[in-house]
């Protein structure tokens, strides 16, 4: 084989290896993105606590219906955040959104989280 091509050959597969690593990377950040470091324990759905939290604390912003007014509508969230990104949310707070970390339990965080992940 000519040192030519053999050297071309070369160049080539590292170009391709520059590629590869290149394509890589976004999909492994995304990967982390979806895959938090916490998980919130599966449980069953239970709608009678969840109701209970939601008219307390959470229905003067996002509705009756979860239809939203102060708040985003959350009739669908469930297909648009993971139960991790709700729980998370519900906890920490964002922007005009209150942290509940003070006056929910992490088992209420956990239930209301399961709840509102199931709002399809
Ligand atoms: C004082 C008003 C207020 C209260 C009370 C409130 N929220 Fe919110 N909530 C907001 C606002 C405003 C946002 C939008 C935050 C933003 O723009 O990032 C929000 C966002 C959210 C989101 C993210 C929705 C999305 O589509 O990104 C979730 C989930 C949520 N709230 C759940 C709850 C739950 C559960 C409760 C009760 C425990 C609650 N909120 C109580 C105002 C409120």
């Amino acid at each position: 084989m000519s040192k030519w091509l053999m050297s071309g050959l070369i160049a080539a597969a590292c170009l391709f290896g520059v590629y590869l690593l290149v394509a890589a990377l976004p999909e492994k950040e995304e990967a982390a993105d979806r895959s938090p470091d916490f998980v919130v324990p599966e449980r069953a759905v239970d709608a009678d606590a969840s109701m209970q939290i939601y008219q307390s604390l959470c229905i003067s912003c996002h509705g009756d219906r979860l239809q939203g007014a102060v708040g985003p509508e959350l009739a669908h969230v469930g297909s648009a955040m993971t139960k991790e990104q709700l729980y998370k949310t519900i906890k920490e707070g964002r922007r005009g959104m209150p942290a509940f970390e003070k006056r929910l339990t992490e088992d209420e965080l956990a239930t209301i989280a399961t709840w509102l992940a199931a709002q399809q």
